[in-house]
């Protein structure tokens, strides 16, 4: 059994045969994720071994990466085979566990989850996932992350859903789609947050006309 320093040097010894840019990012990530774990008073080596994971099938081509995520008996979506970049989380959760003997289950969630994030994520997914979207060459290359960053060491959860927004805008304007695994999550964010505010519930729109209106 490895102590969890030895699986973050093994994770970060598979980099030395990736593009030496993906190094570049998941070192910024790093730095980005054990800063805002330390403001949530959350395990730092642990949030370091997700963060040295999440991307290490990020270059792999996209014919290796529906390869491997059907071996790995993944289930494929349309939307996967069109975008296989997209398996690059969940085929990562299985090599770490299977190949690499890591075991902690937030961490491998924190993997598989940090492209589209899930409808229940512990709190090193959701650091794993912002600070993936925040860090710096991000920020700087898209302003609006900044405050995404500000408000994530006040609330992930509201920090999350202002990236899921920002992320529906983006999808909107590009004429992209929105991948179903990501909607079921933000929906849920969405109800989560209606509930802590004691919102009333969004009520499904009636076809028919409202008798109280007389119509
Ligand atoms: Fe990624
Ligand atoms: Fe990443």
């Amino acid at each position: 059994m490895s102590t969890i320093r030895q699986q973050i040097e093994a994770v970060r010894a598979e980099y030395a045969r990736l593009p030496a840019g993906l190094l570049a990012h998941v070192e910024r990530v790093v730095a980005e994720a054990r800063d805002l774990a330390a403001r949530w008073d959350l395990d730092l080596d642990r949030v370091e071994l997700a963060a040295w994971g999440h991307d290490l099938f990020r270059a792999h081509p996209p014919a290796d990466q529906l390869r491997l995520a059907a071996e790995a008996g993944l289930p494929i979506t349309e939307t996967d085979r069109l975008e296989p970049v997209l398996l690059h989380g969940p085929i990562a959760a299985v090599v770490l566990r299977e190949r690499l003997g890591i075991t902690d289950d937030e961490a491998l969630a924190a993997v598989r989850d940090h492209t589209l994030g899930a409808a229940e994520m512990p709190l090193i997914a959701k650091v794993i996932l912002l600070a993936d979207k925040f860090e710096p060459r991000k920020r700087q290359r898209t302003p609006v992350m900044r405050e995404i960053r500000r408000l994530a060491r006040r609330d992930l959860d509201a920090a999350l859903l202002c990236w899921a927004d920002w992320k529906w805008v983006e999808e909107r304007t590009h004429g992209w789609v929105s991948h179903p695994a990501h909607w079921t999550a933000r929906v849920r964010w969405v109800a989560e947050h209606h509930a802590d505010r004691a919102l009333p519930p969004i009520l499904p729109l009636d076809d028919d006309a409202d008798p109280a209106f007389g119509a």
